[in-house]
């Protein structure tokens, strides 16, 4: 065994009641090994049902095609799964990647939901980010009547644990068409009532201003843009990307998270609950925590209730300090 092999032999001991538990709730998609914490940095293992998808950095050369099959070949043993395998190189130029001759159906299951797993698809993204099982549960548990806006959606886990959860209604708000298209057939793969499943299709600074009764700025104002009347729900999930531009203005996490949760935190009911996030590694949970209190204060709406949570068990972090940071508050 390479020292690799090692470390997901380790990995894969480590978890072992982990993935157990995982069984018995209805998940097998899971994290298997997350190399920056667990000793190859730029290699991560995941089980997606059917589908093994190990993921390797272009810059970073720590595992090639043979170390892969290594690995995949490990990981059927331990979970006794005879699972194909996708291998992705991010990052650089498409590298060769092994065939992928698996015919589907590409299902996976989290908490009992089925998801949509596919390996190959229009982006290089997993359908699903595991990391997030996090707050899906949460909503889950916390849905129950509630009218629900997922702004940021892409295949809209949330809206599909929110509905699952006992959702009245469920705004999945994205611009990508193609991953609401995911959204509805995850929503469809769990016999969801599509009439409770809305899925829209428009940038989420001109949405989320307009539900909550705030103008629409940038140049974006001056061409079409879909209109909305101002509305709050009791269920609002932010879930921004680190970086994009629109021609309402720019996502940009790092230096203005307040321009987005200011409108989500419109958008949400007196007393409704708020959970938004923070994917950036250098942003401490110190830091998104401050920002979070200091926004709603601003707004005069301050939270009531506020905690920062991060992944699950199966994201280890080697300092406390994981990327995903989850604020789940109740505002006032
Ligand atoms: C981090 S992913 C969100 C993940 C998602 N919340 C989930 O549960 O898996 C970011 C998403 O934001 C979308 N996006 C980025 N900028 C946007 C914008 N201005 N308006 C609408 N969607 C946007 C992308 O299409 C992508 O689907």
């Amino acid at each position: 065994m390479n020292e690799v092999q090692q470390s997901f032999a380790a990995a894969l001991a480590r978890r072992a009641s982990l993935l157990e538990r995982a069984r018995q709730e209805g998940t097998d998609c899971v994290r298997l090994f997350h190399g920056v914490a667990e000793g190859a940095a730029g290699l991560t293992i995941d089980r997606y049902g059917p589908v093994l998808l190990v993921q390797t950095q272009a810059s970073r050369p720590v595992a090639d095609a043979d170390d892969v099959a290594r690995l995949a070949d490990q990981a059927r043993r331990a979970l006794d799964a005879g699972l194909a395998l996708a291998w992705n190189v991010r990052g650089g130029a498409a590298v060769e990647q092994p065939p992928f001759e698996h015919g589907g159906p590409f299902v996976g299951h989290e908490l009992g939901l089925s998801y949509d797993v596919r390996p190959r698809h229009r982006g290089q993204d997993p359908l699903l980010f595991l990391d997030f099982r996090a707050a899906r549960r949460l909503v889950r548990a916390r849905a129950a009547g509630a009218s629900v806006l997922n702004v940021f959606a892409y295949t809209c886990g949330i809206g599909v644990a929110a509905l699952a959860g006992g959702a009245r209604e469920v705004w999945n708000v994205d611009f990508a068409r193609s991953a609401l298209e995911v959204g509805r057939h995850n929503a469809a793969l769990n016999g969801l009532s599509p009439e409770a499943f809305r899925t829209i299709e428009a940038d989420a600074i001109p949405t989320m201003r307009q539900l909550a009764g705030l103008g629409v700025k940038g140049r974006g104002a001056r061409r079409g843009f879909t209109r909305f009347t101002a509305r709050t729900f009791d269920l609002v999930v932010l879930d921004p990307p680190r970086w994009a531009k629109t021609p309402f203005g720019a996502v940009d996490v790092v230096n203005d998270y307040p321009s987005l949760l200011k409108p989500a935190i419109g958008c949400a009911r007196p007393g409704g609950l708020v959970i938004a996030t923070h994917h950036v590694p250098t942003v401490t949970r110190a830091q998104f925590e401050a920002i979070v209190r200091r926004t709603a204060e601003k707004m005069g709406r301050p939270f009531a209730e506020l905690s920062i949570v991060g992944p699950e068990e199966d994201f280890p972090s080697f300092d406390g300090e994981p990327p995903l940071k989850i604020a789940v508050g109740v505002v006032s």
